[in-house]
This record gives C-alpha cells, sequence and structure tokens, in this order.
C-alpha cells in the first residue's frame, strides 16, 4: 500500500509518533495558532491529541488497509525538513465528508507549500478515499488560509458569526466547500499526475 505521496521536493506521509515532536514545537507557537481554534498547545496537549490517532493509523497500516484518519506529515524530501502537516478528518454522520486541516511551520510559509498541501488534500481526498465532499474552515482574517483554499477550487459555503473567542475579540468562522462532482476528469488527470 502506498504510504507517501511526491510533489518535487516535498513529501507527504501519514504521520507518525517520529514526528509528534515537529508537530508539538509548532503548535506550541503563537504565530501558528494565531488563527486556529485551538492552542498554542503545551507538548502534552498536542501529544494527547495526536497520539490516538497515529496509533489507529498505525493498526491499520499493519493490517495493509487505509486509515481511517489521514493525517499527514510534510517534509522536504532532499533534507527531511518538518514542513507541517495537513488531515482529512471525517465528519460525523456522513460519510465521505471530510473537515480538511493544514498547519504550515511559521520557518516555511510563503513558500507555497499552503497550496501544495490543500492540493494534496483534494487528490487524496477523491482519488485515494472515496470522498464525495470536502468542507473546509477558517478564522476570518486568515487570508492565506482563505487564498489556499479559493486557488484549490473550494467555494465559499457562509459564515458562523462570533463562533471563536480569542485575546476577549469575538471572530466569525468562515465556511468552504468542494464537490468531488466540482473537480474534472482533466484536473484529476493533472492532480494524479502532480502527486506520485
Ligand atoms: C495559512 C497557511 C497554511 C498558508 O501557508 P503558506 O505555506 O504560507 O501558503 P502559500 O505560500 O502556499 O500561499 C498561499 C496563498 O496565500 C497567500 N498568503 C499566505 N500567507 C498570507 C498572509 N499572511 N496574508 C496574505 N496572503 C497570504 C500567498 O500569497 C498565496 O497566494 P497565491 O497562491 O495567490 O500566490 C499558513 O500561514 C499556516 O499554516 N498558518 C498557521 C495555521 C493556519 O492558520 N492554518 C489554516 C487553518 S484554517
Amino acid at each position: 500500500m502506498k504510504l507517501k505521496w511526491n510533489k518535487n521536493n516535498i513529501i507527504f506521509s501519514y504521520c507518525t509518533e517520529a514526528d509528534l515532536k515537529d508537530i508539538a514545537s509548532m503548535l506550541s507557537k503563537k504565530s501558528v495558532c494565531k488563527y486556529l481554534f485551538f492552542g498554542p498547545n503545551t507538548e502534552e496537549a498536542t501529544m494527547a491529541y495526536f497520539s490516538p490517532l497515529i496509533s489507529s493509523i498505525d493498526d491499520s497500516l499493519k493490517d495493509d488497509k487505509i486509515p481511517d484518519f489521514h493525517v499527514f506529515t510534510i517534509r522536504e524530501k532532499d533534507t527531511d525538513t518538518f514542513i507541517g502537516q495537513c488531515a482529512l478528518i471525517p465528519v460525523e454522520f456522513t460519510n465521505g465528508n471530510y473537515l480538511i486541516g493544514y498547519q504550515i511551520d511559521d520557518s516555511q510559509w510563503r513558500k507555497g507549500y499552503g497550496n501544495a498541501a490543500c492540493e494534496f488534500l483534494v487528490y487524496y481526498a477523491f482519488d485515494v478515499i472515496d470522498a464525495f465532499r470536502i468542507t473546509g474552515d477558517c478564522v476570518e482574517g486568515n487570508i492565506g488560509s482563505e487564498k489556499t483554499m479559493i486557488k484549490a477550487g473550494f467555494q465559499p459555503e457562509g459564515r458562523q458569526r462570533k463562533y471563536w473567542l480569542n485575546d476577549g475579540k469575538w471572530h466569525d468562522r468562515l465556511l468552504f466547500a468542494l464537490m468531488k462532482d466540482d473537480v474534472s476528469e482533466q484536473r484529476m488527470k493533472i492532480l494524479r499526475e502532480t502527486y506520485i
């Protein structure tokens, strides 16, 4: 079974225990969590969240099965440098609908990795697992994330007002989605040729 996908010098691989330190370090940063609905997290909190997901991924891969939780680490191929992570989390009660997530470490911003992470999730959702819809969200003002989803073809679906309280201020949550039917066969072909 395929465990890693390459795009040029970037590798997406299922998240393992060995990635946790880098993920915890990224999610402890105020810069990275500025627009997230969670964090900054302690190392313990990040470990407690990710450890069961990683165990479940491990168990599935040992049985040669595609995991139920699709959590990926992104690294530079040549140097193994940590870039960030991305994930597709199943939405409860609707089989085939996944919530996307991606975080790029602040030292790696503005190099195209956010766009690549979101595009990889589109490819994986519609080609590797049988998603019919992927749902995205971001806090209003997270322009980088909004641009990333729009570039990947997501359509705005609305706003949830005063969804998140941070630093004494309320923030709206913006919603986006991409349906499998929105993605042409030609685009899927290009994605298949890109993520190898
Ligand atoms: C949002 C995030 C993923 C963008 O990652 P990135 O690697 O810097 O993104 P890219 O370099 O691929 O840029 C994506 C697009 O957003 C734009 N962009 C990125 N950061 C931006 C910013 N702070 N302000 C305005 N535009 C920005 C880029 O110019 C690019 O636009 P283009 O494709 O039209 O040229 C990254 O900043 C991040 O992980 N932030 C912290 C966690 C987070 O907010 N995750 C998303 C949760 S919804």
